[in-house]
Parts: C-alpha cells; structure tokens; sequence
C-alpha cells in the first residue's frame, strides 16, 4: 500500500518538495506555520492539517524541512509536535539542515515511542529541490532508508546512505564547508576579471567549461553578473550553517582557517542588514574591501593611468 506523506515546512525548498511528492502519487498532508503558504498545494489537491500532531496522526512517513535546530525540536518535540501524533512504526525524515547532534537526541526521543527516523539532509539548491534533483545525505537505519526510498526518489536523484543517526547532518556540513569555499573562490575570481577589464560573461562561459567549474559557478556566476541578490539559499540560513560547522568543529578539534573567514565576511553582510540576500552575496563583502562592483562598468585594470 502507498504510504501517506505529511510534509511540514513550505519554505523556498519544501514546496517544491512537497510538490514533486504530490506529482509522484503520494497521498499528501502539508502544514506550515505560516497558513497562507499551504495554498497552492491545497489546490494541487494536498489536505492541510491544524498542526504537526494532527499532521502526523494522518500520515505513514513524516517529512520535516524547518529552517535550524530548534525549529526541528518545536515541530517535532513541542507541545503540538509530530511526536503527540505518531504512531508506532511510523517514520520522521527531517530533511533540514540542524546539528548532528540534536539529530541524535530527536531519533532518540522518538524512538522511545517506537517511531523511527531518518535525518536526509539536502543539497542542490532551489533549483534542485524544484526539479527533483537533489543529492541527499541520509543517516539512521538501512531498513528506514528502504522503507522511504520511494518518497525520497520523488525529490532527489543521489540518495547515498553515509551511517546512523546524525551522519547525514555530519556529512551536509562537510558539503556547506566546500560550498562556501566554491562561492568564496568564485567571488574572487570574478573580482579579478572586473579588475582585468575581461567580458565577465565570456569569462564565466570560459572557466565554467574547465577545472574551475562548479555548481556555485554556473548556478550563481550569472546571477551576480545581473545584480540579482534574490535568494536559492539565504546569507541568514548559510551563516546558521556556518555556525553548525564551526560548532562541530571545535568540538573535534579541527582547524579550519578558510571557513572560518567566510564566516566573519558574510557576518559583514548581517551587520548591513542584508542577511535575506542570497549567499552569492557574499561578493558584496569583497567588494567593499576592494572599492570597486563587478559589473558595474568599472574602468578595466588596462584603462587605468599607471
Ligand atoms: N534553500 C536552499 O538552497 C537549501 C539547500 C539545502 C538545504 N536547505 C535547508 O533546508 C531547510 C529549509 O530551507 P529553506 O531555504 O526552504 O528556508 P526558508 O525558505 O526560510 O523556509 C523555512 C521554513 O521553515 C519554517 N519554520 C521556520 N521556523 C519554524 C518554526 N519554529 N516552526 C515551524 N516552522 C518553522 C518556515 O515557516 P514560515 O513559512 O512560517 O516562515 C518555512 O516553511 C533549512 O534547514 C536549510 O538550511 C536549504
């Protein structure tokens, strides 16, 4: 028998997730706590539930994609949370991005009341969430995993089981350190090409074809070329990453300078107000060090008197 989905949280990735798992034959229950944002998956024919617990007392396989740690805790544990609805032998998939080792005590809770979980963090942007392509890092028990394989398939096309409880979240901040560190390089890179005097367009449309491309590059590249900060992945969001990793980090004693860095460049961006920017606009940081935008008609270095 298929099993029923609930999904909570319509942010900018779940509701193209919850979409695809709609498109994909699931018998959908959604909840968001901003009730407007259920709307269309109401229309495309979803049932809205009053709240997680009401959402989970109707669903076989609970999917949860809040923005950090306590959000997760709230839904899942709090006082009209998934666990006062769930029943035994139901499974919790949280598919956000929180500490590993909050994961550990959330499965832990919930298996006190005989419901497994998965944590399936994501990547691959909002594009991937809207075209079913995400690459998804799953921690917990194999037998879990098989069992929602099915619903996971509707959102991503890598599903790689990486260990217990927690080692998908381990393994999304290993993923957020080499983004940044993509988005940092690809910064920089296009402040040099500005300073060069180079097309830029030709110059992204150049490197993204050899060693230097990546998925930061094609997918963000264009969009700083076009002045255009509106969100994939949000500068709050990536600093709230940030902060798990260094967190993780420091508690396993590994240096890590070039994280680190980001860190405090994109908090120059939080000071300015700009925290609802996408993560690309992590450029406007290197720019106020160099005095000079990239891409704004900015004299080329060969114009310039010696
Ligand atoms: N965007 C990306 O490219 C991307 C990629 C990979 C992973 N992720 C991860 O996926 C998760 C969601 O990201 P997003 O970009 O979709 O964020 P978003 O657009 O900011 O959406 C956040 C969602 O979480 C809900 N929420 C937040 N706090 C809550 C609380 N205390 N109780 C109930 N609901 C709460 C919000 O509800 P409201 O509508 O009421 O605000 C909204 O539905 C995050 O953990 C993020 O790190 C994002």
């Amino acid at each position: 028998m298929t099993d029923r989905v609930g999904f909570i949280g319509l942010g900018i990735m779940g509701r193209s997730m919850a979409a695809n798992i709609l498109r994909a034959g699931f018998p959908l229950t959604v909840w968001n706590r901003t009730a407007e944002r259920t709307a269309p998956l109401a229309a495309a024919g979803a049932q809205v539930a009053a709240n997680p617990a009401e959402l989970a007392a109707a669903s076989d396989i609970v999917i949860t994609c809040v923005s950090d740690t306590p959000d997760v805790e709230e839904v899942i544990l709090g006082p009209q949370g998934v666990i006062h609805g769930a029943r035994p032998g139901s499974l919790v998939v949280d598919m956000s991005t929180i500490s590993p080792e909050a994961t550990r005590r959330i499965a832990a809770a919930l298996a006190e009341r005989g419901v497994d979980m998965l944590d399936a963090p994501v990547s691959g942007g909002s594009e991937g969430a809207a075209k079913g392509t995400l690459s998804i890092m799953v921690g917990g028990k194999a037998e879990a995993l098989q069992r929602a394989l099915p619903v996971l398939r509707a959102l991503g096309q890598r599903i790689t089981h990486v260990g217990d409880h927690g080692a998908g979240q381990t393994v999304k901040l290993v993923n957020q350190v080499i983004v940044v560190g993509n988005c940092l390089a690809m910064c920089e890179g296009l402040l040099l090409a500005q300073a060069g005097g180079v097309d830029l367009h030709k110059a992204l449309e150049a490197v993204s074809a050899g060693a230097a491309g990546s998925w930061m590059l094609s997918q963000r590249g264009p969009q700083i070329l076009a002045r255009d900060w509106r969100p994939g992945f949000t500068v709050a969001l990536q600093q709230k990453d940030l902060r798990l990793v260094l967190e993780a980090a420091d508690q396993l004693g590994v240096p890590l300078p070039g994280t680190s860095l980001i860190f405090q460049l994109y908090r120059t961006l939080e000071a300015r107000g700009l925290g609802g920017d996408g993560n690309h606009a992590l450029i406007k940081a290197l720019e106020a060090l160099a005095g000079f935008e990239v891409g704004a008609g900015r004299a080329s270095g060969g114009d310039r008197a010696p």
